[in-house]
Parts: C-alpha cells; structure tokens; sequence
C-alpha cells in the first residue's frame, strides 16, 4: 500500500541533473526517491537547496497533472502557514516541462520544494498529538480547498470510496473464505448505511490519498508539536470531503492495537479545523473500513496478475490484520467514539433517555426489597485507592471480600449495601478484564452499573415495564454468571433501552423466554451466590444501557479507562432508576487536575513532579504502583519500598505495634533493644552502636556531628556530583546540589574529589589501577589541607552520580589515606544498603573495608520515616561528651517494629539472593541491547542497582539526556517507571523493591528495546 519503488528507473541521477538544469536552470545533484509510476528524484543544489523532480510515467494526462498544480498552488496561496510541497516553474514560466526519454517517449516533468521528514507509516510511536496533528492538518487542507474547482477532478477512480461497490466483481481473488466474508459484510454496509446518505454529504476536491506514505513528519525543534505534511496530490479528485478524512484514519488505524483510539485523534485534530456534520461522522467508520476494503481487494488482484511479487504479498499483511480487528467492533461503537472525538455527547439517544428517566423517577418500582429509595444501605468504596479494602491482596482473596462486605452491613443493620457507578476498581484481576492498548495493556476497571449487595436467593424486581430481550449464563470467573437483559420500550415508541440484571441464581434463568412481557414491580430473579455468580459476593449488578450493540445476554459492566466516556454515555447512571438520595453518597477524592491545583497553591515550587504527565498514584503492591485508572506500573526505581509496596508483614507489623504502643526511647521497650542488635547482626566488628534517626538527611548530619566531635575537626573529603541530604550542613557536602542551580559552590571545609567512575572519568575500567588512581585524589585533597580531615563520605555504589560501580581497592585506598591522617570514614548506604547489591547486604562489603561510620535510611522501613547511623563504641564515647543527644521520633516502637519486619521480610524470601539473580538477568539483558542500539555506553551496576548510561557517541562520550528524558517518559507511558540520574543526566537509573522477577526484567528489556527503536525515527 505504500509508494515503493517497484520498477527500475528508465532515467538515470545524471538524467534528473541534466533535466534540472536544462528545464529549471539548477545545476543540483540528484538521487532516485520512490514512486509508484511516477520516476522521482530528489535535487540538491550548491547552495542546499532541496527539492524534487518529478518525471511522469509516460501516457500521463497533463490536464491531472494541471490539477495537482493548481492546488497545490491554490493551497500555498489561500493557506500559506501549511507545509506542502511548493510547485517551482521552469526557467520559461510553466509549472509542467517536457522532455523526451532516450527511448523517444514523452514525459512531463513538475518541480516541487522538497519537505524534509519521515513517512508517517516509519514514525513511532504514533502519539495521540501526531494522529491530531495529522487530522488538523488535513482539515485546514480541506478547509481551504471547498472552494477549489478544476474539471480534471471530475473522473472516476478506483480509489474513490463512493465507488466502492466496483470491488465486488472482484470479491473471487480473495484466496480465504473467511477474509472474503470480512469484505463482503463491510461493502455491505457500505451499500446499507452510507450509498443512501452520501448525496447529502458536502463534496469538494480533495488529496485521497493522505496514507501513511504520504504523511510526512518533519524535524522540529524541541518540545514543539510534530510539523506533518502530506505530499503525492496524484489521486486527488471531486467527491465527498468525509472520504479524505476517511483514508487518513484507515491508514493511521494499521498496527495499532486499539485502532479506534488511534482514529479518534485523528478524526479530532480534523474536526477541530474544518467542523464535521453529524451524518458524516455516522459514515465514517463505514468509509474507513470501505478504503481498507479496495485496497486488499486491489492487491488480491495484483497478486493474480502479479503472482510472483512477493512485495504485493507482504504489504496486504497489515490491512488484513486490521480488518480482522475491525470486524469486532461494532459500527455504532466506532459511530459514538468519533462524536466523542469531536466534543459531541457519543451516544445521541443518552440525552433524551436521562431527561425521560429523570421525569419518571416516581413512577419506578424498586429494584430489590427493601426500596433503595428510603433503606437503610452501606454505601461500599470499591475505588482503585479504597481503605476500607485496605491491602490489595485481600481484594483478590474473594473469601475475604465476601467477609467484608456482609460483616459491614451486619454492623450497620443493614440488607443493602452499594457499589457505586463510575467507580474506578481495582478487583478485576482476571485476564478477561486486562486488554492491549496502545501504549501497552490497559484493564477495564470502570465500573459502569451499580452493585447492590444481598443476601442470596433476595429477589429482583423489573422496575418499570420492559420484555425480556437476552439472558445467558455468563459463567466464567469473575464475570455476570447468569444474567437477564430487559428492553423498555417508552415515550409512546420513542426510545428504547435495556436493563442489564448480572449474577443472579441459576433458576433465575429457568422458564424465561426471549420476548416474554415482564410487568413493573414483577419479581422475576434472584440474586445468585458465589458459587453460580463469577465467584463474587453475592450481589445484583444492575445496569441502563442505550444501545445493546448487538450483543445478548451479555454487555461490559466495566469499561476501560479510555472508552470511559462513550461507556457512560452508554450507560448512564442506574440510580435514576433506583433513585438512592445523592447525599447518601460520600464525597469523591480530589481529581489528578483539582490535585495539582491545590499542590501548585500550598506545596512549595521547589519540589518537582515526574514525568511530563504526573502521575496520580493510588495504591501499591509489591512491585507495582496503581494509578487513578488503576493502571500497575511496574515500579523499577523505588529502592524505599525495598521488600515491595504495602508488603503485608511490614504493614502489619507496625499497625499491630501502634494499636498497642508508640513512644519515645527515653523508656525503656525491647523493640528498639531488639531491633538495634539484629540491625548490628548485619554489620562487621566494631560497628556496634546505634543511633535511630527518621530520615537519610537526619542519618547523615548526625554521622557528620559524630566525626566532627571525635575528630575535633571540621573537613570533609566528599566524592563530586555526591548528594547526601537536604540539610544546611549536607547540602555543603553534597557536590550534585551546591554546584547544580541555586547551589553557591563549596564551602572552604570541603574538598571535592573526582567521582572513581572508570567510563567517564580519567581512569577507565582497562586500567587495573583505577580504583588505587582514584583514591589518590582522597589523598590529595587531605594534604593540601594540612591533613587536617574530619571525615571522608562516600556511598557505597554512587546513586546520583549515576549509578557508579566503585572500582576494585578504591575505598580500601580511600580509607588508608583518610586514617593514616586520623580522619573517620563514613559509607553513606541510604541509597544501597540492606541486600539490594546482592552479592552482599552492606555495598561497603564489595570493597572490603569496614567503615567507622554507617548511615542507612531509605529501605530501613520500606517507606516509614526510620533511619539509622551505626558506629564503634569509641566514636559513640567520643560523642558522649556531656550533650545529650535526643531524637523525638528516631527509634519509637513502631519504626522499629518494622524495622525488625523488614529484616525479616529480607530474610526469610531471600531477597538479597533474589537481587543478585535478578540483578544479573537484568544486567545481561540489557547488555543485549547494547549490538542493536549504539545509544547505550554502558550497562553497569550490582544486584539490582542498575545504571544504562547513553551516549551520543560510544567515542566521545556525548551524553544523550534528551534521549533518556524521552525513554523515562516513554516508558512511563508505558508502564514502566525509572528515572535518571549522573552529572549529565543520562543515566537511566535502576533500582526496584526487591521482590523484582525475572520476568519484570524481561518486561523492561523488551519495552526499553521498542523505544531505543523509537529514537532512531524521532
Ligand atoms: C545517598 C543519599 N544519602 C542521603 C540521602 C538523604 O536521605 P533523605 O531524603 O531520607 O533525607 C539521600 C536521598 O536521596 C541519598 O540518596
């Protein structure tokens, strides 16, 4: 389907210059670019101009090439700020020349400006902004040709989608049955719903041909919107303007997993340049799928003239894949989604339905007994960041659920309970409710009926008059289990609609029948139990849907978070029927834009928020963070929540330990004795002594007090790009924030030293002194201050420096030099402590050294506020001098109730061990990636903390941090959380919980790979 060369040119590159010269007085070099027929070249001149000539194949009619020229000359005229390709006149003043081949033939030969840029079809990925962008463009294109007459316009082509009907002749080259059966139904529908409404459609002369070959993305600067043009006018004709919309959706739709979220951009970036009518977004989607029709019924039959062309083969692939798709979605569905698109209401019959139902709500008879209107119910929060849930694995013990539930309303003596609408949940776990979307899996999770909650064998009432249209035995986990579906018919005729009745009893099923009259206030269900109902407390799912879109007995009653308008459109509130007091119903949480508008009011502006689109998180488990649509991300950079997010022994080690005692360690309570000697356990000799804290920072400034107090000293040797804490005195030790912005260089007591990273730096990793090289800067650094040092600080593995791996000896030299001159050596593990380097538990460990000073925090209470510096009772004596040293909140009985949990946690699922093994998969993977994308410097790290530095060049070391600023957002998109880091910002920085699979690395390899694909075509 695309512009491929696939014939030799007759006219040679020395044929194009000379013709270049000869017609257009360019001397300009030339080279062949693809075409279909047409033999074109691509002309550069001395001076850089671009541009392309364009030979007509011969037989070409001037009068359609008259066409092409005019307007693109009418659109460069009346619309000067769209990109398009300019027509340039020969030196005699025409817009067509003429040559003569060796051969004798008569070609016309056209000279355009030459646009810079990509074909759509090679973009990835195709973000929402670029499918707009493509329909905008369009639009205006549109928009500006209404007025464009030319007589050449008026013919008949093939690609003319209101002569679709010509393919049916064709329908026998279809080889497979089941294809042919896709096509016939389409062109039925074509013939159905779209020939009788076209002549009322508005025509004009249109392009026809915007596929994904001929959409081109042009370079821009950074952080602008996409510049899209669209080049080959050679199809352009006078038909119905919606078919020009039509194509550019086809063409867009093709790879995509979810083609209908692909179109709708695109049908509302052109919506939002030239207005569509109502009827022309009900034939779109028809007209969509007509073009994907002609075009693989083309090729079947290029295939039958052509047998051996492999190319016709292959390029039919993609358009047979989405017809495929396409088939399942119904027209009404794709109809309600482009009104979306455009600002419309997607259902149209919504409106009335709701205004109908709002002026009925008396006459309603209640759905179950007692009367929602006047019962007492337990209204549930099911959302996805529900409390009264609380852990998420209880949510997918049903067991647990079905507990909960009825002990609620017990307590509240209440029969009734409620689950609300339009409520975002995160209890659909099964693989029914998890789809591929375009930026990876979706989960519906918006449920869009109404849950009530009763006790099995309850009956269910019709609510209004209606006959039985469809019921079915849903009977998979987790989904209706038996199920009726009602049709009212009301408003003298006027509208329709379904109620949907979902997991009722088995017998409820029995002696129904399709059409059978079910009058008002009639008890004709049960509500099922959870051994028939998907397994699921027992309850009534009652829904309102506008249109069955020919399902029966079945309709989603969760929707995915992108469809979640047309769903409620679909689907609109239940309790208009059941008429439940709005004030019964809690107020909902603040909305991710009300959130940032309180933030950006009373939370300081110096805190930044990830990502270009925050992220509203809700909940965590394990290694996943869940956002407001109940997405997971696979969360690979949190090293706080080291043994996973809401782990239920650290969680209920410490609501256990609050429930009964929180105080302070002035009094004496065995958690903190306890705690202190197993955190010891984990520390070489002499490290034996305790200090608990509730943050790095805190950690660190007392780590800085004990050297400084020991030592009667003051400076500090710190490693540059160092970042240690956010207090006055670590903020003047910490080279990343007092050399970065804001930041006013260091202090004259602190002497900075080269980070040891043996990629960068001035010893490489091929030097087997490097580590010994380096800490000679330590040296250094001491002497040239009368070796007067308190302290020399260094992290184990460097974190914001970019995820350095020290070399070998390194500390062991550092320190020798620091203790020849009596100063005390301080590991900073906040960042890596606690297992996550695998080999060991401390990063100190892989240097072999002991330090005199030990600061921890982050992982400590996987997220509660503990912290810890553990030292040698004779630096503890030195501090001993008379000051006592109180800390309110450090080492209380909770934090160290979880403290000890989490040290359980680490031990008994061997996660240290799970870090090395994992940490290595990983690692390897990555450096897979390393053959097919020369972006990646280097792989590197330890266990699972993980840096991938990128380059611009693996020879100069250019560091490419726009690069990993579009791979962190990428993959955040999809899916995939990471940040980066290093002095350059180019560090793509690893480090998840612990609890990290294989499987996750897997995940993250893979998708890291498609978009290092990206780059290359941004
Ligand atoms: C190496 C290192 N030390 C200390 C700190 C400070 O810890 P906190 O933010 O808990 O005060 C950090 C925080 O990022 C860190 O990375």
């Amino acid at each position: 389907m695309s512009n491929i060369d696939r014939q030799p040119s007759i006219f040679t590159v020395q044929d194009a210059s000379k013709i270049a010269f000869t017609l257009y007085g360019l001397q300009a070099e030339a080279c062949p670019l693809p075409g279909e027929l047409d033999h074109n070249f691509r002309l550069q001149t001395m001076a850089g101009q671009e541009f392309v000539l364009k030979i007509a194949h011969a037989g070409q009619q001037r009068d359609i090439l008259d066409l092409q020229n005019k307007a693109m000359i009418y659109l460069a005229a009346h619309n000067p700020s769209l990109l398009l390709p300019q027509v340039c006149a020969t030196s005699t003043g025409e817009s067509t020349g003429l040559i003569t081949a060796s051969s004798g033939t008569a070609h016309f030969v056209r000279l355009l400006t030459y646009i810079p840029g990509r074909h759509l079809a090679e973009v990835k990925p195709h973000t929402p902004e670029l499918l707009y962008g493509l329909g905008n463009l369009l639009g205006k294109l549109d928009a500006t040709l209404q007025d464009f007459r030319h007589t050449a316009a008026q013919r008949t082509l093939k690609w003319d989608l209101q002569h679709t009907l010509w393919i049916r002749e064709y329908f026998q080259h279809i080889a497979k049955p089941e294809r042919r059966a896709i096509v016939e139904n389409f062109v039925e529908q074509f013939e159905t719903h779209v020939l009788p409404v076209l002549p009322t459609l508005r025509q004009s002369v249109i392009h026809n041909d915007a596929n994904d070959y001929n959409a081109l993305v042009s370079p821009v600067d950074k952080g602008s919107e996409p510049a899209l043009s669209v080049i080959d006018f050679g199809d352009m004709v006078h038909t119905y303007t919606v078919c020009e919309l039509a194509i550019a959706a086809a063409y867009a739709m093709l790879g995509k997993a979810d083609p209908l979220n692909a179109a709708a951009q695109v049908v509302a970036g052109y919506h939002s340049a030239f207005p569509l009518s109502e009827t022309e977004l009900e034939v779109l989607y028809p007209l969509i799928c007509s073009r994907l029709c002609i075009s693989v019924v083309n090729s079947a039959y290029q295939q039958k003239v052509e047998p051996h062309n492999v190319y016709l083969t292959i390029s039919e692939v993609p358009a047979w894949t989405l017809l495929a798709q396409l088939a399942n979605i119904h027209p009404r569905l794709a109809y309600y989604t482009f009104r979306h698109a455009c600002g419309l209401p997607p259902c149209p019959s919504t409106g009335a339905l709701i205004q109908w139902l709002t002026s009925h709500a008396s006459t309603f008879s209640s759905v179950v007994e007692p009367d929602l209107r006047t019962a007492n119910t337990v209204i549930f929060d099911l959302s996805v960041g529900s409390r009264e849930l609380g852990n998420l694995l209880n949510v997918s013990d049903l067991a647990w659920f079905n507990r909960h539930i009825f002990e609620r309303m017990q307590a509240a003596q209440s029969s009734v309970g409620i689950g609300k609408y339009n409520e975002v949940r995160q209890i659909y776990t099964s693989d029914t409710y998890k789809v591929e979307g375009n930026n990876g899996f979706e989960w519906r999770t918006v449920h869009v009926g109404l849950d009530i909650f009763m006790e099995p064998g309850s009956s269910v009432l019709a609510p209004l008059d209606g006959i039985v249209h469809s019921f079915h035995n849903n009977a998979a986990p987790l989904d209706y289990g038996p199920s009726i579906i009602l049709q009212h018919t009301v408003a003298d005729g006027q509208l329709t609609f379904f109620t949907l009745y979902g997991h009722l009893s088995l017998d409820s099923l029995n002696s129904l029948a399709v059409g059978q009259p079910i009058a008002r206030g009639t008890a004709f269900a049960k509500i099922g139990n959870d051994q028939v109902n998907g397994g699921w407390p027992p309850h009534l799912h009652f829904q309102i849907i506008t249109d069955m879109l020919a399902k029966k007995g079945d309709f989603p009653g969760v929707a995915l978070p992108s469809q979640r308008a047309v769903r409620l459109s679909l689907s609109p509130d239940p309790n208009l029927i059941t008429c439940i007091p709005a004030e019964r119903f809690p107020a909902v949480g603040l909305s991710a834009e009300q959130n940032r508008r309180l933030r950006s009011e009373h939370i300081g502006r110096s805190l930044s928020i990830s990502y270009q689109q925050p992220l509203k998180i809700m909940r965590g488990l394990m290694q996943y963070l869940y956002d407001e649509n109940g997405r997971a991300y696979l969360d690979a950079v949190n090293n706080v929540s080291h043994v996973g997010h809401s782990h239920p022994r650290v969680v209920k080690a410490g609501q256990e330990q609050m429930a009964v005692l929180n105080t302070n360690t002035r009094y004496l309570y065995d958690e903190l004795v306890l705690y202190a000697e197993r955190l010891c356990a984990t520390l070489p000799e002499p490290l034996s002594v305790c200090f608990f804290v509730c943050s790095g920072s805190e950690a660190n400034e007392l780590a800085l007090r004990l050297a400084r107090t020991h030592t009667r000293r003051q400076d500090i040797v710190v490693v540059d790009v160092a970042y240690h804490g956010n207090t006055t005195s670590l903020i003047e030790i910490s080279p990343y924030k007092f050399d970065g912005p804001g930041g006013t260089g260091a202090p004259p007591y602190v002497h900075k030293v080269p980070m040891p990273d043996v990629y960068r730096g001035q010893y490489k990793s091929s030097d087997p002194q490097a580590g010994e090289k380096y800490a000679r800067y330590v040296d250094e650094a001491i002497s040239q201050h009368q070796g007067k040092v308190a302290a020399f600080i260094c992290e184990s593995l460097l974190g914001c420096g970019g995820q350095i791996v020290l070399p070998d000896h390194y500390l062991e030299e550092a320190y020798r030099h620091v203790r020849n001159a009596r100063g005390v050596c301080i590991a900073d593990e906040v960042q890596v402590g606690f297992g996550r380097v695998g080999t060991h538990f401390w990063g100190f460990e892989t240097q072999g050294v002991v330090p005199d000073i030990v600061t921890m925090g982050k992982p400590i209470g996987n997220g509660h506020p503990l912290a810890a510096v553990v030292t040698t009772p004779e630096i503890a004596a030195s501090f001993n001098n008379g000051m006592e040293y109180f800390n309110t909140f450090g080492g209380n009985p909770v934090s160290c109730a979880i403290g000890l949990a989490v040290l359980d946690v680490i031990a008994d699922e061997q996660l240290q061990q799970n870090a090395l093994r994992v940490g290595q998969h990983l690692m390897d993977g990555l450096r897979g990636l390393m053959d097919r994308h020369a972006l990646i410097g280097d792989v590197r790290g330890r266990g699972l903390f993980v840096g991938i530095e990128l380059v611009l060049d693996r020879a100069t070391l250019a560091p490419a941090p726009d690069q990993a600023s579009y791979i962190v957002n990428r993959m955040r998109e999809r899916g995939i959380l990471l940040s980066t880091d290093g002095p350059f910002h180019n560090v793509l920085k690893i480090k998840p919980p612990l609890v990290f699979t294989a499987a996750n690395a897997d995940f993250l390899v893979a998708t890291l790979d498609e978009i290092l694909g990206e780059i290359c075509s941004v």
